[in-house]
């Protein structure tokens, strides 16, 4: 058997109304994406979405329009994929990192107040791998400290912080669509926001900061003339990309319920290996179990390299537990000592899952690992 890490669920209703797209001629971004975004809005509960090519470009739009840039600081944890950190640099702003909480593996909200500093501007917690971070406790210092808080949000379409969905607590959040996530438009990212005014910068900022958009030029009458009011980018969404996103966003619901059940099988089997720690959900979260990972504790007879060399030699992909951003040569200059933080990323691993998996898959990789641990 061959399990990889993950795998899209694509059928051929998203090749449907992509081909529709091309053959309209409307290929850049358009009424699809409009769409796209009323329905992701809709979801989460915000009241305005603002869709981008990637997370990556939504992060560095969101912290853009929040003010965010040379000689500031933000507020990161050091667990994540680096664009979590790259966004604030390509900002012109410094991130400052601070150890998880290592039972969520999300930034801890207690280390905050110690790191804030007067170049403090902004707090940047991670959802990750889809568990929700402790929203109002990390709100309640910014408040305290009027600093802004931008949810990286890329791994948390669907997860849930005290009942709502994430995208809905009142914050700038922005999403990934790359298809190690939840849903997929191949590459693309999403904003959500409840501030018109933040909205409006954020259309304006991914369009070269035109006063006028595509599809109002499109459907006035009246000749307009634009103007450039910002220095803008170019970080629109295609029409195509936005077909697939409204077609992954209907299975979404189906493709949530999969994920958990495949997490709860895991949970079950794993918990019962003395050498492994499986994630925890706080009462506050529903997880979307983006990712799933395990940590291989200090008495397991392999190492966590030796894990997933065995598991790979039976055909099952695995990853390296999330990455610390602080330990990587382009961020050398941040000499920090983040314990939680080096020790989970040393001894973590997450295992395949994907909502196309089938029990004989799933029953797999469980008696790999056994076969190895026990
Ligand atoms: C926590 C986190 N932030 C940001 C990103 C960047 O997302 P994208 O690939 O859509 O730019 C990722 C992607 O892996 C991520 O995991």
């Amino acid at each position: 058997m061959k399990i990889p890490i993950t795998k899209p669920y694509i059928g051929e209703e998203e090749k449907e109304l992509i081909s529709k797209v091309v053959d309209s001629g409307w290929v850049s971004q358009g009424p699809m994406v409009a769409e796209f975004e009323e329905m992701f809005a809709e979801y989460v509960g915000a009241k305005y979405a603002v869709a981008t090519t990637s997370c990556t470009t939504a992060l560095h739009a969101a912290l853009s329009v929040s003010g965010i840039g040379s000689g500031d600081e933000v507020i990161v944890p050091s667990l994540s994929f680096i664009a979590t950190a790259n966004s604030v640099i390509h900002c012109g702003a410094t991130p400052f990192f601070v150890d998880i909480d290592p039972e969520t593996c999300n930034i801890d909200a207690q280390k905050i107040e110690g790191a804030i500093s007067k170049k403090t501007k902004a707090i940047m917690p991670v959802h990750q791998m889809g568990l929700p971070a402790d929203i109002d406790a990390i709100k309640d210092t910014a408040d305290r400290y009027r600093l802004k808080v931008i949810e990286d949000a890329a791994c948390a379409i669907g997860s849930e912080y005290k009942g709502k969905k994430i995208g809905g607590h009142g914050n700038i959040a922005c999403f990934s669509f790359h298809p190690r996530k939840i849903i997929t438009t191949g590459e693309g990212g999403m904003i959500t926001t409840d501030d018109f005014k933040i909205a409006e910068r954020l259309r304006r900022f991914r369009h070269h900061g035109m006063s006028v958009f595509d599809l109002e030029r499109h459907k006035a009458q009246r000749v307009i003339i634009e103007s450039y009011l910002e220095i803008g980018y170019n970080y629109r969404m295609t029409d195509m990309q936005a077909a697939m996103g409204i077609v992954q966003m209907k299975k979404l619901p189906e493709i949530l319920k999969k994920r958990q059940d495949i997490a709860e099988r895991y949970n079950e089997a794993f918990s019962k290996i003395a050498y492994l720690r499986v994630p925890g959900v706080p009462r506050y979260a529903v997880h979307n179990y983006q990712s799933y990972w395990v940590e291989v504790l200090g008495n397991a007879p392999v190492s966590r390299e030796e894990l997933m060399q065995r598991l790979l030699e039976k055909g099952i992909s695995t990853r390296r537990g999330i990455m610390a951003i602080h330990k990587e040569p382009c961020y050398s200059m941040h000499n920090v000592a983040l314990p939680h933080t080096e020790r989970i990323t040393a001894n973590t691993i997450i295992l395949p899952l994907y909502p196309s998996m089938t029990d004989e898959e799933v029953q797999y990789v469980i008696e790999g690992v056994f076969d190895i641990l026990c």
